[in-house]
């Protein structure tokens, strides 16, 4: 039988074992319950006034400020902030690491405190920090976890995810042989050996390769076209506007905004416009001065401007009627780095005199 060659060979009793066998259900049968019910609930993750005050030496430090914020089901969803803002906070509390202070969250439609069981077999989490037991092998953790998670032997899929996040050739070396970024895989494929509804990815791909990190956001992607809801959080902003159909942004423990990542990048009504010439200019023409147009160089003429104010066609004529002979022109969208950057630098001295 296949299965029996996969299951962990009986460990010595002095072995310490994997930290997720502290917070994992016993209640085995409810593992499958979540997906299988006919009401399925509007939203995947649901917090309400959620708060945390973490006691600190000289006092406390309030993490989170009655953070309301509902994840739809099915969405892709990314949790952005700065270093700090609490977004490993929040994850953590839904992954019961971390206790609340104040406030309600459900997951799947199961309070985290009313139904811890059925709540975290819901959600697989990949937590930002690494924490895997050095003396197992990639193969031997994930079906541990499959055991702890009830999973039968005839549905484990140990050896699919190991391909999946390219660590079939290092299913039998011990965890500690692997490196940092190996490391971080294995924690990936760890949350997700109980098929959960709910994926949550707390910087899955912090210190992962360029090749591995395009492999991981397919296989995401992939995972959410076929139902999972995914939440994460990441630094890399482009790579959040290009996966996330919905976002919000967090600073200083508050949600500071949440929308879909279309509506978001709307936000920000500001474009630029350079124009490239054939010939030197000394001085912008006063025609165009009215629309504050710079030279970076004596070659490139740029502008920055509100598309729903002023459009680019008008620019262009004015441009054309002072007698600049363009060569070129290059635009630039608002992305999603600088409505980050807007919010966050906004909430920054509000946050300072907060704390
Ligand atoms: N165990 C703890 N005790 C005291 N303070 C903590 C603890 N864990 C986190 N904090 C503080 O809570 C705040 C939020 O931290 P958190 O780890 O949630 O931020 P984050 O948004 O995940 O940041 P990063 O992007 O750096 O991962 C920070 O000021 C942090 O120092
Ligand atoms: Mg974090």
């Amino acid at each position: 039988m296949a299965e029996a060659v996969l299951l962990p060979e009986p460990r010595p009793m002095k072995k310490k074992c994997p930290q997720a066998l502290v917070i994992m259900p016993d209640d085995q049968t409810s593992v499958a319950a979540p997906l299988a019910g006919a009401d399925l609930p509007v939203f995947a993750i649901e917090v309400k006034g959620l708060d945390k005050r973490y006691r600190t030496n000289g006092g406390e430090l309030h993490a989170l400020a009655e953070v309301d914020l509902t994840i739809p089901r099915g969405s892709l969803f990314g949790l952005l902030g700065p270093n700090g803002a609490g977004k490993s906070t929040l994850i953590n509390i839904l992954a019961g690491l971390v206790n609340k202070s104040a406030g309600s969250a459900k997951i799947w439609g199961y309070d985290i405190l009313e139904r811890p069981r059925q709540a975290r077999s819901a959600i697989g989490i990949v937590p930002q920090e690494l924490n895997i037991d050095p003396f197992f092998t990639p193969r031997e953790l994930l079906e541990l976890q499959a055991g702890l998670y009830g999973v039968p032997p005839r549905e484990r899929r140990s050896d699919e995810i190991l391909s999946a996040l390219g660590l079939a050739d290092k299913a039998q070396s011990y965890a500690r042989t692997l490196s940092g970024g190996m490391r971080r895989r294995l924690m990936v494929a760890k949350a997700m050996v109980h098929n959960p509804p709910v994926l949550v990815l707390d910087e899955p791909t912090a210190g992962v390769d360029v090749a591995f990190r395009q492999q991981l956001w397919d296989h995401v992607r992939d995972l959410n076209r076929l139902g999972t809801t995914v939440l994460l959080t990441t630094h890399y902003l482009e790579e959040a506007e290009a996966l996330c159909d919905r976002i919000a942004i967090i600073d200083h423990g508050r949600v500071i905004a949440c929308d879909t990542t279309k509506s978001l990048l709307k936000r920000l009504d500001s474009k630029s416009l350079t124009l490239v010439l054939g010939s030197d200019l000394d001085a912008v023409p006063e025609a165009l001065k009215v629309f504050k147009g710079e030279l970076a160089d004596p070659r490139h003429l740029i502008f920055h401007y509100r598309p729903s104010k002023s459009p680019v066609s008008e620019i262009l004529s004015a441009a054309t009627t002072a007698g600049l002979q363009i060569v070129d022109i290059v635009t630039e969208e608002t992305d999603l780095e600088d409505i980050f950057l807007q919010l966050t630098r906004r909430g920054q001295a509000k946050g300072r005199d907060e704390r």
